[in-house]
């Protein structure tokens, strides 16, 4: 049997860095149907649906599906009753994602530490185990509904164990044989990393949350970002790129800017019950040809690109190492820096309210994140806000 347990905070020895993340542990989503949204995503996107916890499971208030591609960790949770938290938030937000959540070497010192550096507590430190190991977590209030957890493991539920097929906690069991498993393992869409996570904020709260992960998780203001360039007359938002570090993880916060139209960022505010929360979450591949024609046969919608785009492109960009024909058939978008250039492609939202959706993206060399594409990019966006008579 698993049991759950809260911590004493005095219960557990220190590190030197608590706030040293190991590793991006998962992305949870409180969504309104996890089995459904399980196979939307893993047949839309190629995940594997690894692991449940249910009912079946021993898990009375809440159904979890643990979803994996490469070094992505996606967990999607439904509420199994009208009070649960995933069924509270789902009525006020639609599907979206709760919490980022970090992997440390003690969940509790990370907190603690958290709280020390300014932050909120979300919950406390709590503890599950069973004959096999334990996980233990501890959460902080971001921006909006947002949560960061901090997690540790042991036992048979270490990382490195998760990694290679390790079940995720107590109370998760493996999937037996499914078709979509099969299907995604014949046919690859190789996405493998968290690569940044977009945060939507209010006007005029931008730095303050760059100050705040700042303060409180130590991360840095990225360098190769440029402040003259985010603020357009078509993109109508401000954009500033926290760095975790140790190339784990980027966050850039976005608020929206006083323009012609109504800025995408206000158009998300007024759908997500006027309360900050993540835009999108950026998913790494090294080969985005392979990784979007998957994607398109699939039926992913896209956010369609005018054929002008490509009259110009490679002017800006130059070579790339890509078929640029197969680029344009795609519609990837295309940009470049003094380190190299990147391929990217936005989806359209992923549920009903224009909230949150994924950007693919395929990095050779530049670290940067597409500041070329605005243009073209929020010209098409407009195009999608005024169908959805939200400009
Ligand atoms: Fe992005």
């Amino acid at each position: 049997m698993s049991q759950t347990s809260p911590v004493p905070a005095n219960s557990i020895q220190h590190s030197k860095d608590p706030l040293r993340f190991i590793d991006v542990d998962h992305v949870h989503f409180y969504v309104g149907n996890a089995k459904q949204a399980a196979f939307f995503y893993a047949f839309c996107f190629g995940f594997e649906i690894e692991q449940v916890s249910d009912l079946t499971t021993g898990s009375r208030e809440s159904a979890s599906y643990l979803l994996t591609q490469g070094n992505i960790r996606l967990l999607l949770t439904s509420g199994l009753h009208a009070e649960h938290p995933a069924s509270q938030e789902v009525a006020h937000f639609g599907d979206g994602i709760k919490d980022v959540a970090f992997t440390v070497d003690d969940a509790v010192a990370a907190y603690e530490q958290a709280l020390a550096n300014g932050a909120q507590s979300a919950y406390e430190p709590r503890e599950v185990s069973d004959e096999h190991g334990t996980v233990l977590s501890a959460g902080i209030k971001t921006f909006g509904r947002v949560v960061h957890s901090f997690v540790s493991r042991t036992g048979d539920y270490t990382l490195d164990r998760v990694k290679h097929f390790g079940l995720f906690g107590p109370r998760f069991k493996k999937m037996g044989q499914l078709g979509v498993n099969d299907y995604n393992r014949a046919n690859p869409c190789g996405l493998f990393y968290v690569d940044h996570c977009v945060g939507n904020v209010e006007m005029g709260q931008m730095d303050n949350w760059v100050n705040w992960y700042s303060d409180v998780l130590q991360f840095k203001l990225f360098k190769h970002f440029d402040d003259q360039d985010i603020s357009t007359e078509y993109s109508a938002l401000m954009s500033k790129v926290l760095d975790s570090g140790r190339e784990l993880i980027k966050i850039p916060i976005n608020e929206p800017a006083e323009g012609l139209r109504k800025s995408q960022i206000q158009e998300y505010l007024d759908w997500h019950d006027h309360t900050p929360g993540i835009q999108h979450l950026a998913l790494l591949t090294s080969d985005a040809i392979d990784s979007v024609a998957q994607l398109r046969h699939r039926g992913v919608d896209f956010l369609s690109i005018p054929d002008t785009y490509y009259d110009r492109v490679w002017d800006r960009v130059g070579e790339i190492r890509e078929d640029t024909d197969k680029v344009r058939e795609l519609r990837l978008l295309a940009d470049r820096d003094d380190q190299g250039y990147l391929l990217q492609i936005f989806t359209k939202p992923l549920q009903d309210r224009p909230t949150l959706f994924f950007e693919i993206i395929c990095r050779r060399g530049s670290q940067s994140f597409g500041k070329g594409n605005f243009k073209a990019l929020f010209e098409s966006l407009e195009i999608e806000q005024e169908r959805r008579g939200n400009l």
